[in-house]
C-alpha cells in the first residue's frame, strides 16, 4: 500500500518542485496528497488538510466538483485538444463568446494561452507589437513597485518581487516601477506614475497591473479609485493598461472582474487560474478591436501575432471553463458569495486584537493577516504553516502575512475551521 513515506521517496528521486529549496524537504517533508473534495485534501496516511488557499488560488469551486467532472468527461468523448492555428472547436468558440459577454464592452478579442506567466509575454508583447506595426519602437513597460506577473523572462521583469527576480536581473527587459498605491497614498502613487509618463513619454508600450490586490507581494491593497485614475491618465498619456486578473478575476475581490470596481476597461485583460475551476492549464489575454486591427493585413506585410503554444486553447480546458462560468451563472455566485465574504469579515474580527497583528485587511474573498514584530529569518510563515498542517488546514503565508483565499464552496463550518485553526497559530507564536 502506498503511505506518505512511499511516496515521498519515490518523488524525491525524480522531481524537482516548484519554488522550493529541495534540501528543506530534508526537515520539512512536502505532503503526498491521493484525493481532494469539496474543501478538503487527503493524503496517504489517511490525514485531511482544509484548503484555505485554494490550491495556489485556483480551485474556486473546491475538487474534484461533480458538476465539472461531467462536462470535462463529456467534452473528452467527443475532443481533447486540437491544433488551435487553423483549427477551431466549440468549446473555444463558447468561451470566448461568454469572455467576451462577461468582461467590460470594448473587450471583443480573446488569445488563448496556457498558463498566467503565458497571458502577461502575450500582452506584452502585443502592446510593443502594436507600435511597431506602425513603425514606432516604445521598449519601456511601467509596473507598480511590490508587483508580481509570473516567472517567465518577460513577466519577471515586469514584476518586482525580489525573491523571484533579482538572481536574472542581468539578464531581464527593461522595465520601470512605479510607487504601489498599496504602499504610498494614492496620490503620491498615481505622482509617481505621471512622472515616470513625462521621463519616458512616447517611449512607454504599456502599464501592468494587478487590480486591487497585489497578491504574491504580501495581499497588498489599493481601493478602486486608482485604477479609475490611472486609466485616465493612461488615456492623457497614450499609453496601454494591462489587467492582469489572473488571481484576482472570478469573483476573487467580490465582483467578477476586479476592473468592474472602477468601472474600467483595459486594454488587455490577462485571465488565468480560477477560469477552469483549477482543472487544467488554461489562461486567456482579451483585447480591444483597435488593437485587433493593428495586426490585420495581408500576410506578406509581416504584422501577424505570431505567438503560440502546443497546448494554446486546449478543448478540455475549455470545457472546464465553460463548467465554471455555467456555475457562476447557475448558482448566482458573485450575489451569493456576499454572504460568505461577510462571514469571513466577522470571523477575522478577533485577530485585530491579538498583539502580534498588525493589519487584517480584506477584499472580497482574499483576507490578510499582516504579523509584526518577527525577523524575516524566522521564517514565522513556516511556522505557521506547520502548526495548520498538524490540525487539518492548508495556509500558505506569504512571509509574514498569513492570508485566506478559500475555495467558494467552503461551508460556514469550514470558514470556522480555517480561521480558528489560524487564530490559534498566530496566538501560539513565540515572539
Ligand atoms: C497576478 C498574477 N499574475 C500572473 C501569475 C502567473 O501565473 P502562472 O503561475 O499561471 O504562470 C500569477 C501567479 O500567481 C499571479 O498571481
Amino acid at each position: 500500500m502506498l503511505t506518505n513515506e512511499k511516496m515521498r521517496e519515490r518523488d524525491l528521486k525524480h522531481i524537482w518542485h516548484p519554488c522550493s529549496q529541495m534540501k528543506d524537504y530534508e526537515t520539512l517533508p512536502f505532503i503526498p496528497i491521493k484525493s481532494g473534495k469539496g474543501a478538503y485534501l487527503n493524503d496517504f496516511d489517511g490525514n485531511i488538510y482544509l484548503d484555505a488557499i485554494s490550491s495556489w488560488w485556483v480551485n474556486i469551486f473546491g475538487h474534484s466538483n461533480p458538476y465539472i467532472n461531467e462536462k470535462i468527461k463529456e467534452q473528452l468523448e467527443t475532443l481533447e485538444h486540437v491544433i488551435f492555428a487553423g483549427f477551431t472547436h466549440e468549446s473555444g468558440v463558447r468561451l470566448a463568446e461568454r469572455l467576451v459577454a462577461l468582461t467590460p464592452q470594448k473587450l471583443q478579442k480573446v488569445f488563448f494561452a496556457d498558463n498566467g506567466s503565458s497571458a502577461i509575454e502575450i500582452a506584452l508583447k502585443m502592446s510593443f507589437q502594436y507600435y511597431k506595426n506602425q513603425g514606432e519602437v516604445r521598449d519601456v513597460f511601467i509596473s507598480l513597485e511590490n508587483s508580481y506577473h509570473g516567472e517567465t523572462m518577460g513577466a519577471l521583469a515586469v514584476g518586482d518581487v525580489a525573491l523571484y527576480k533579482e538572481i536574472y536581473g542581468e539578464i531581464l527587459i527593461k522595465t520601470v516601477q512605479a510607487k504601489s498605491p498599496a504602499l504610498v497614498s494614492e496620490e503620491e502613487a498615481l505622482n509617481s506614475m505621471e512622472t515616470l509618463f513625462k521621463k519616458h513619454e512616447g517611449k512607454i508600450s504599456a502599464v501592468v497591473i494587478e487590480p486591487l490586490v497585489q497578491c504574491a507581494g504580501s495581499m497588498a491593497m489599493y481601493d478602486a479609485t486608482y485604477i479609475t485614475k490611472l486609466r485616465t491618465l493612461c488615456d492623457t498619456y497614450g499609453v496601454f493598461l494591462i489587467a492582469d486578473e489572473i488571481a484576482v478575476g472570478f469573483g476573487r475581490t467580490g465582483t467578477m472582474f476586479a476592473c468592474e470596481q472602477a468601472n474600467v476597461t483595459p486594454d488587455f485583460m490577462c485571465l488565468s487560474k480560477g477560469i477552469t475551476g483549477g482543472y487544467l492549464p488554461l489562461s486567456c489575454v482579451l483585447t480591444t478591436h483597435d488593437v485587433y486591427q493593428a495586426f490585420y493585413c495581408d500576410y506578406s506585410e509581416g504584422k501577424s501575432f505570431l505567438d503560440s503554444h502546443s497546448y494554446t486553447g486546449n478543448a478540455l480546458a475549455c470545457s472546464a471553463a465553460n463548467a465554471t462560468l455555467d456555475i457562476f451563472e447557475s448558482e448566482n455566485i458573485i450575489k451569493n458569495n456576499k454572504i460568505k465574504i461577510d462571514m469571513l469579515t466577522t470571523l477575522t474580527e478577533r485577530f485585530k486584537a491579538l498583539p502580534n497583528v498588525k493589519e487584517v485587511r480584506q477584499r472580497g474573498f482574499i483576507v490578510a493577516i499582516e504579523l509584526q514584530g518577527y525577523a524575516p529569518e524566522k521564517r514565522i510563515g513556516l511556522e505557521i504553516y506547520q502548526y495548520a498542517l498538524s490540525h487539518e488546514v492548508l495556509l500558505r503565508p506569504l512571509g509574514n502575512v498569513v492570508y485566506f483565499m478559500p475555495p467558494y464552496i467552503m461551508s460556514e463550518e469550514e470558514l470556522q475551521k480555517m480561521t480558528d485553526v489560524a487564530y490559534d497559530a498566530i496566538k501560539s507564536l513565540n515572539r
